[in-house]
């Protein structure tokens, strides 16, 4: 496949990779990779109240909004095309459980119901964790003061299932607990929520690039941090074991998070196991992205295209990512690379 018969006859190159890089139109009709639209899901955060809307500082364009305001949000989604949301809830109160994440009228199956009225056709995926829920800010039940796997599992199957039956077309589990996703797939199906899918935060890294994420969410943890439950930022080997598992307990789709720093991991996932593959480009990705640009210091719109191409060329097929309203733009307006 790789010996193509080679002609010496001067000093000049005999094969010139240029030639296919010439035009624009000849650029487009060799490209290996597309990015549309169809790809993207937007996270957005909700708060109680109405006519809210809270700019989240470290990340521009971002914003907690009650759910009225949030529904506006994800109107202006579908107009662009983007096909679904993602869903992160900030409650008024947390408890040392996460109660208000499993509650079956809490806040976040109140977004889906009313994302669900006014916007049939967009796909809502509501994150499932506890951390924005628990007093101590962990993204599972505390027992002398370290995270009891199994007693978290329960309550994520129940936040799940609350979410589901207020019309959520997948949960995304984001907590790293081993057998979580085995726990909520036999809760839905036990509830009849048979075609509910599970998106499965499967190799997702303990990363310092969530940092405006806990700020909006106000979820970083009071004591301690998260590596004792998600994974060490130099294994690959073992991302591919938890995705084998959360395959293995029904995960219909796997992610990768974050995503920049992690394509290595988005690749290997990929051709390893050919299943669809989300990747997150987290908030951390977005504020530095956001901070540059604003700088001067680097074009924004280039950069985001280059990264979001980056992530289809690792392999992701869907990108989560708080750029989705700003790229869906450009390429609505015919962006050219
Ligand atoms: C909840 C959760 C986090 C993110 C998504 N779900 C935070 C964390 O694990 O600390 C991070 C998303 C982002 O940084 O954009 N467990």
């Amino acid at each position: 496949r790789h010996s193509f018969p080679t002609r010496r006859s001067s000093d000049l190159p005999d094969t010139r990779m240029r030639r296919n890089r010439r035009t624009a139109a000849l650029r487009a009709m060799v490209a290996e990779t597309e990015l549309g639209v169809h790809r993207l899901i937007l996270p957005l955060f909700a708060v109680e109240g109405s006519g809210v809307e809270l700019p989240i500082l470290s990340m521009p364009g971002c914003f907690r909004q009650s759910i009225d305001r949030l529904v506006e949000q994800a109107r202006q989604a579908v107009d662009l095309g983007i096909p679904a949301v993602l869903l992160f809830g900030i409650p008024d109160r947390k408890d040392e459980t996460g109660s208000a994440g499993y509650a079956p009228d809490g806040l976040i199956p109140r977004a889906v119901a009313a994302l669900k009225a006014a916007l049939p056709h967009l796909m809502v995926w509501t994150d499932v964790c506890l951390c924005e829920y628990t007093r101590h800010g962990h993204c599972g039940v505390l027992r002398n003061g370290d995270v009891d796997n199994d007693a978290t599992l329960p309550l994520l199957a129940r936040a799940a299932c609350s979410y589901a039956a207020a019309g959520a077309d997948m949960v995304a589990p984001s907590d790293m607990m081993d057998g979580r996703i085995g726990a909520i797939r036999e809760a839905l199906d036990e509830e009849g929520f048979l075609h509910t899918g599970i998106v499965s935060y499967a190799a997702k890294y303990a990363s310092a690039f969530y940092g405006p994420f806990r700020e909006a969410a106000d979820s970083a943890p009071a004591q301690g941090d998260r590596r004792g439950y998600q994974m060490d930022p130099a294994n690959s080997d073992e991302a591919l074991r938890e995705v084998e598992l959360d395959l293995e307990e029904g995960a219909d789709l796997v992610m990768v998070k974050p995503a920049l720093s992690y394509l290595d991991i988005v690749s290997r996932v990929k051709w390893e196991f050919e299943v669809p593959v989300v990747a997150y480009s987290v908030s951390g990705e977005y504020a530095m992205l956001k901070a540059a640009s604003r700088q001067g210091w680097i074009d924004g719109d280039r950069v985001m295209m280059e990264m979001l191409l980056s992530m289809r060329r690792a392999g992701a097929d869907a990108i989560i990512t708080y750029s989705a309203l700003d790229a869906a733009r450009l390429l609505q307006n015919g962006w050219q690379r």
